[in-house]
């Protein structure tokens, strides 16, 4: 006799933002996608969205408050536990301290302590709460424990960057997406199965104060491409990234930096038994030597900065480099391979790539890129303008051909 086959199952759990008059829109799209869904809503996000409209889109009755503390007999936090998936949306600061903190008084939260499934958080909430040490600490013990996090955003509701408006929500499609890479993870393996990769990406925030940073314009969408490839040839993966625009790749860890000195210590530590590490993170040069507490006030005239070097991730890495392949990339604006070939050779890399960031189509934040692979000895191959994804790939491509070269073995046997 053959098992029936069951419906995947989905929990969705409706925090108390503005954005939770998206959820009945995930919950069609959850069920469009072949998922049965059940659905908790908190006394806050009734404030938003009405059981009824809930109701309807997920086919079953909403779970509130109400109906847990009403005359069922059953344990219900327990049994809407057992889904398959758990998907947080709207998620409000309350509901993540809740769940960091083991509280247990509220069905959401009695919930999300007897899980077994994997569970994606959906956060909508003001940038300068999000942004809040409480609320990213909550985060990273969530994140610790295996939970993933889908945004928020930088989007019509206001910038993240500037400390006010809403971070917006991702959008169903976004979320759906997200629950079918965790549910199904296709485990892909390739040709980078076994291996681990680390990739940092984006830029490092010098702060001066509170409010005022050194940056640069990097999106980050080179070093996500490159994690994004290495991911789907099979290798675990470590992103690195500094303060992108992009949301956490499905199927690796990504970890969230601010400065050069916290991704110095995160890519350190996830180096250590890496077997590739690809340094697309355009770290700040500098910082400032002293960093004030306080918001400096506006004086007349010039004004000094005092700012020391950070120290070079790459060559440190190339300092210890064991078996390691690593890789690192370079901006040059003129004498780009001779730059490039000393780079490599002073900071132990393997290769470096070279890019131009003025040149039209391959700047800053663009889908593609143009570069030019540089060894330490000088040795340069100018690769074709192709997609950020298709350069991730030959980076790759490379380093496996080295570590082949390395253990004196051709490509494809090892
Ligand atoms: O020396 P330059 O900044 O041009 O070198 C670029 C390469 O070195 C990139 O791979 C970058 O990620 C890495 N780097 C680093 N630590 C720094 C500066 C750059 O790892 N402080």
């Amino acid at each position: 006799m053959t098992e029936p086959e069951r419906s995947p199952t989905a929990l969705v759990i409706v925090g108390g933002s503005v954005a939770a008059i998206k959820s009945p829109g995930l919950l069609r799209r959850l069920r469009e996608a072949g998922y049965v869904t059940d659905v908790i809503a908190t006394r806050a996000a009734l404030a938003f969205v009405t059981p009824l409209s809930l109701a309807t889109a997920a086919g079953r009755v909403v779970a509130t408050d109400e109906t847990w503390f009403g005359a069922r007999p059953d344990a219900q936090h327990l049994s809407l536990a057992r889904a398959g998936v758990n998907v947080i949306v709207a998620a409000s600061a309350d509901l993540l301290a809740r769940a960091a903190h083991g509280f247990a008084g509220d069905l959401a939260s009695a919930t999300l302590l007897s899980v077994t499934g994997p569970v994606l958080w959906v956060p909508a909430m003001n940038a300068a709460m999000w942004r809040h040490p409480a609320v990213q600490a909550n985060v990273q013990m969530l994140k610790s424990w295996g939970h993933t996090f889908l945004g928020p955003e930088v989007g019509a509701f206001g910038t993240l960057g500037e400390g006010s408006g809403l971070g917006r929500m991702a959008e169903p499609e976004e979320i759906v997406a997200a629950v079918l890479g965790l549910v199904s993870p296709p485990l892909p393996t390739g040709d980078l199965t076994g291996l681990k990769v680390v990739v940092s990406a984006g830029p490092t925030r010098e702060y001066l104060d509170p409010v005022r940073f050194i940056s640069n314009p990097s999106s980050g969408k080179m070093g996500f491409a490159v994690a994004e490839a290495a991911r789907d040839r099979g290798a675990d993966v470590v992103l690195v990234s500094g303060p992108v625009n992009l949301p956490d790749p499905p199927g690796m860890r990504t970890v969230r930096i601010g400065t050069a000195l916290e991704l110095r210590s995160e890519v350190l530590d996830a180096a250590q038994d890496a077997d590739i590490v690809v340094m697309t993170a355009a770290v700040a040069d500098y910082r400032a030597a002293d960093q004030a507490v306080e918001k400096q006030a506006k004086v007349a005239g010039d004004v000094q900065i005092h700012l020391t070097p950070n120290p070079d991730i790459l060559a440190e890495l190339g300092q210890h480099k064991g078996e390691r392949v690593l890789i690192g990339f370079a901006m040059e604006t003129h004498a780009g391979v001779e730059r490039a070939a000393s780079k490599a050779t002073r900071k132990n890399a393997d290769f470096i790539l070279l890019n131009y960031p003025t040149q039209a189509g391959t700047a800053f934040g663009g889908d593609d890129n143009q570069v030019t692979l540089v060894r330490p000895g000088g040795e340069s191959d100018a690769w074709p303008r192709m997609s950020k994804r298709e350069v991730g790939e030959r980076i790759l491509d490379e380093a496996l051909r080295i570590r082949a070269e390395r253990a004196g073995v051709s490509p494809g046997l090892t």
